[in-house]
């Protein structure tokens, strides 16, 4: 049991039956107004259909290259749909140097063509023709499954020349640019589409598409009559279409103040994006761990934990000076920690504030810290999740899951679905699938699809 004073502390975490409430009912009337074309302008959940309306069979063949951009990590990939829900994937990750992610677009599109290039030449396909799937993690307003416009960066880049261009030319072009190989760009799509069509191709009942990485989203499928700014040239041969929902913006227009913390704000006046991607800063990986720097920050300004420490100056002086130093896999593993030794808690304090001996209560709490930030984070996303499980029509809805977050925090699976119990209508089934390398294997698909509609 962990003492009264950190319960206190964290209280502003801990959401009421009523605030998840209403946070629902506020989520479910953004979504409304992101379809409508009257109120897409004002809603923050822009809703934007991706042009994606064929699910997979499972019977999809072929070889397809692909590019990941937008999570952790960048990747080349070669994906070979094999038929029978089957598929191989060999990648490559290359970093994107942080200068890179802040610099001129142009120079990180040629960045992008330079590594495909090099994967190409390992790969001796210098000859092949291949059709090239560009997984591009960023709200796009798309108007066709190759025509995709960045309205805004998020996580963290912020490229000049790059918001309100196609992202798919600006590619087409850095490739064009090098000359040295046969690519075509075919389609364009955000990772949490990727993630559904990955899961679609094992599972036909997927039905959503969610990410808790770096960033936080989802997309699920609608019938094209709710989706207004679908081309209605679109609307004729297919009733549903997928839609981004880009929900890490809600909250700018005040939705979520009423549950936002000091925290938070903080965050967010800290981050290159500022009053936009709220409730990405309470639920996503780039702001869990820098959430729970906070917290600790002002936790030991109380005197509230690690009361008996002798270097405290020393110890808050390295947690005011180093943002971001406490990461969200740091959180991850102190959820994970066993009682009473706590190693892996110790090892962290250790490593990243000099702290040689944390007493049995300082690690409860400082778990209990990390398990608030967390629980929150899942609780959250799990609002979202069953307001678009009630929206479809469908009584049992299967959802692919991906993301750093949702992969290695050990308990977000479970805050998710005891959340989700409460929130998804009672005649609804659902379940929770981890995707396989939607990001590969979905923008393969993607691709696949692209090609039969020509
Ligand atoms: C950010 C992006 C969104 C992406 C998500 C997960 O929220 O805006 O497009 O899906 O991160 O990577």
């Amino acid at each position: 049991m962990v003492d009264v004073e950190i319960r206190e502390l964290m209280q502003p975490f801990v959401l009421s039956d009523y605030q998840v409430q209403e946070v629902y009912t506020r989520f479910c009337s953004e979504t409304a107004k992101g379809l409508r074309r009257s109120t897409h302008e004002q809603a923050s959940t822009k809703c934007f259909p991706t042009y994606v309306q064929d699910l997979p069979t499972g019977d999809e063949m072929g070889k397809y290259l692909a590019l990941d951009l937008g999570g952790t990590n960048f990747r080349v990939l070669l994906v070979t749909l094999k038929g029978h829900h089957d598929a191989t994937v060999e990648s490559q990750i290359y970093p994107v140097p942080k200068d890179l992610m802040t610099g001129p677009g142009v120079e990180l599109f040629d960045h992008i063509a330079d590594c495909l290039a090099k994967f190409v030449a390992k790969h001796d396909m210098h000859n092949a023709y291949l059709p090239l799937g560009f997984t591009f993690s960023f709200p796009c307003v798309q108007v066709g499954l190759k025509e995709a416009m960045l309205t805004r960066w998020t996580k963290g880049f912020s490229c000049a020349g790059v918001e309100g261009h196609d992202v798919g030319l600006m590619l087409h072009d850095a490739i064009q640019r090098r000359g040295d190989a046969e690519i075509a760009v075919v389609a364009l799509l955000n990772d949490t589409t990727g993630t559904l069509m990955s899961c679609a191709h094992r599972n036909p009942e997927c039905r959503v598409g969610v990410i808790v990485g770096t960033g936080c989203n989802a997309c699920y499928v609608e019938q094209v009559e709710n989706v207004e700014l679908l081309d209605p040239n679109f609307k004729g041969s297919r009733k549903q279409v997928i839609v981004n929902v880009e929900w890490g913006a809600f909250g700018e227009n005040g939705q979520l103040d009423f549950v936002r913390t000091d925290y938070d704000r903080e965050v967010d006046r800290k981050s290159i994006n500022r009053s936009e991607q709220l409730f990405e800063k309470m639920t996503s990986g780039m702001y869990l761990g820098e959430l729970v720097r906070l917290v600790l920050l002002r936790a030991l300004e109380r005197n509230k934990i690690f009361k008996q420490c002798t270097k405290r100056a020393a110890f808050v002086a390295v947690l005011q000076n180093n943002v971001d130093i406490f990461e969200t896999k740091h959180l991850s593993e102190i959820e994970d920690d066993s009682f009473p030794e706590f190693p892996s808690t110790r090892r962290i304090v250790k490593q990243l504030f000099g702290l040689e001996k944390a007493s049995v209560e300082d690690c409860q709490k400082l778990k209990y810290i990390c398990e608030c930030v967390a629980r929150r984070a899942a609780t959250l996303v799990a609002i979202g999740i069953s307001g678009l499980i009630n929206k479809i029509n469908d009584r049992k809805v299967v959802v692919g899951m991906d993301g750093s977050v949702y992969r290695f925090h050990p308990k977000f699976d479970s805050y998710i679905r005891e959340m989700m119990q409460k929130l998804v209508k009672p005649d609804k089934e659902f379940d929770i699938m981890l995707s396989e390398d939607g990001s590969g294997r979905g923008a393969a698909l993607v691709a696949a699809v692209a090609s039969k509609m020509k």
